[in-house]
């Protein structure tokens, strides 16, 4: 049940995160902020200023077969005012990490996407456990993605599927389907939980945030 993995406040997250690996957040930022980004989002696409995402930061191959959004990597330093709420509420669930899981979080990556109608990202996983780490890269160890869809409904699609066996056993039947409704944070392990997106019947708008671990 999506239920159990719901929490309220900061310090419920981060008490689901330490049991159960990941959690789900409603009403993360406000309405006016979530639609200011929704808006952004339109006007980069307009402009065609968002760009086809790659898969892995090494082999930044192509894969429409596996994923079909659109991304703009958001700049910190240059952030609109509905970005600096994002950015205002991400530092404080950093830091809150930090204290009470000792996760070395020191940066956050991030990124608008865009899946249009019938869109979907395949399986997959935001960080191999066993990664060659003599490269010395930072590491993504925390995903959150934010849904900014208002208005979105059942039968709209587009569920962020999250599997909870923590392995890639295709025939797996464990998993949770969470809805991509506006102000939604869902937050998990990086290198832990398989996940994908299914298509949906509308524009499926998101901001998705990797915390970095050395
Ligand atoms: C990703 C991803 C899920 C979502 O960007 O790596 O898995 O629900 N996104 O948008
Ligand atoms: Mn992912």
């Amino acid at each position: 049940m999506l239920t159990d993995y719901l929490a309220h406040n900061i310090d419920a997250l981060v008490n689901k995160i330490a049991e159960h690996g990941f959690c789900v957040i409603d009403n993360f930022i406000n309405e006016a902020d979530i639609l200011a980004l929704t808006h952004e989002i339109t006007t980069l696409n307009d402009a065609e200023k968002m760009q086809i995402a790659g898969t892995g930061r090494i082999h930044k191959a192509v894969n429409h077969q596996l994923r079909g959004d659109i991304i703009y990597w958001l700049d910190e330093t240059n952030a609109s005012n509905a970005q600096q709420a994002y950015f205002n509420r991400m530092e404080d669930l950093r830091s809150n990490l930090n204290q009470a899981l000792y996760l070395g979080l020191y940066a956050l990556e991030s990124h608008l996407a865009l899946y249009a109608a019938g869109a979907s990202y395949k399986k997959h996983i935001d960080r191999f456990k066993n990664i060659d780490q003599a490269t010395k890269q930072p590491l993504r160890q925390i995903s959150c993605i934010l849904y900014l869809n208002q208005n979105w409904l059942a039968e709209h699609g587009g569920e962020l599927r999250l599997y909870l066996n923590h392995d890639d056993n295709l025939t797996s039947t464990a998993f949770i389907d969470v809805l991509p409704v506006a102000g939604r944070l869902v937050v998990f392990l990086s290198d832990t939980f398989y996940h994908e997106v299914l298509p949906a019947t509308q524009d499926r708008m998101s901001l998705t945030g990797w915390f970095l671990t050395r």
